[in-house]
């Protein structure tokens, strides 16, 4: 497999794209489109300041990097979360994102849960007795929470998360498998700041989390591997693997089934009656069935093809 830009090796093929490239033009190539997806959505502009809520993961690391290489004004935040598992799964997180600002010079600001509000997650999780023993829900609360708050109290004009195409599909997944429609018309790539809350972004959602993983590796930012220990067996991760069955059937179908909403939503048919336009419609001159084509019906139209075709 050769790089379409140089002819080299090519070190990440992306089938769904058509597209291989060497390690040197990969590298070239995702902050380009980066760029390209935050002018075409309208995230942010280069004179605003933009807070990047950094987990210490391949995504969020790679998102500043990226915005930070385009010559963006993105400081970090990391949330302490206090969560062990037994493999010290936030002290060796924020570790990482601290490790990655201090190399490129980057401005981090911490935060810590229990310091701030006297309880880690996985305690206050405990006292409230929300999830049923996973602090999953208590951890997406508190962390919307934070995260929002801190961006506002700091001045920051926009909020980037490092949500991929993989997050953003398994959410629109679950939420048509509920047809959630207050939560699918507020997803996608920006949600506009509104009473309170700050502007929010998405730079990466239509970036697969391979492509993510091949960035951070060619780049050699040296992220957490480990998912948050409590996250095995959620039903985010289950969607997940039943989206990468279909991608490997059907490459390029997660892709299109995030496209296609953005674009169905933009549109307005979301959710809409549409109507049907039965002014258009005449009798088929042959069937008399109703019809939106010219002359014939389609069905006829076939039909009459075939008819001509094997005489
Ligand atoms: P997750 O909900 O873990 O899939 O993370 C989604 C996004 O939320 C990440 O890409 C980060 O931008 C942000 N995020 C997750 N955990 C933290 C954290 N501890 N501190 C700051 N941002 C975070
Ligand atoms: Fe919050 Fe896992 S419970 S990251
Ligand atoms: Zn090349
Ligand atoms: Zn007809």
């Amino acid at each position: 497999m050769k790089c379409r830009k140089c002819g080299g090796k090519a070190s990440v093929n992306m089938r769904q794209h058509k597209l291989a490239l060497c390690k040197e033009h990969y590298l070239e190539w995702i902050p380009e489109q980066t760029e390209r997806f935050i002018k075409k959505y309208h995230m942010f502009a280069r004179d605003e300041r933009i807070l990047v809520a950094v987990s210490g993961g391949k995504d969020s690391l790679s998102l500043w990097d990226i915005l930070a290489r385009l010559g963006y004004q993105a400081d970090g935040l990391y949330l302490g979360l206090g969560i062990d598992g037994g493999i010290g799964y936030s002290h060796e997180s924020q570790r990482l994102s601290q490790k990655f600002a201090d190399e490129n010079n980057l401005k981090l600001h911490v935060v810590d849960i229990e310091g701030e509000y006297g309880h880690s997650i996985p305690v206050l999780s405990e006292i409230s007795h929300r999830g049923h023993g996973k602090p999953c829900a208590v951890c997406g609360l508190a962390k919307r929470h934070e995260m929002n708050r801190i961006a506002r109290d700091l001045g920051y004009d926009v909020l980037a998360t490092g949500h991929n195409l993989d997050d953003e599909a398994a959410v629109l997944f679950g939420n048509t498998l509920n047809w959630s429609a207050e939560y699918l018309l507020r997803q996608g790539p920006v949600l506009p700041a509104s009473d309170g809350f700050a502007r929010k972004v998405k730079p990466l959602c239509r970036f697969y989390e391979r492509e993510m993983t091949a960035y951070a590796l060619a780049r050699g930012i040296e992220y957490i591997y480990d998912e948050c220990p409590f996250a095995e067996g959620s039903q985010q991760i289950f969607y997940k693997e039943a989206l990468n069955q279909l991608e490997s059937a059907r490459p390029g179908a997660k892709l299109t089934f995030y496209l296609k909403f953005l674009e169905a939503r933009k549109s307005g048919e979301l959710f809409v009656e549409k109507n049907i336009e039965h002014a258009r419609l005449h009798a088929c001159p042959n069937c008399g069935q109703p019809t939106s084509a010219p002359g014939l019906c389609s069905f006829c139209r076939m039909v009459e093809k075939a008819k001509v075709e094997t005489e």
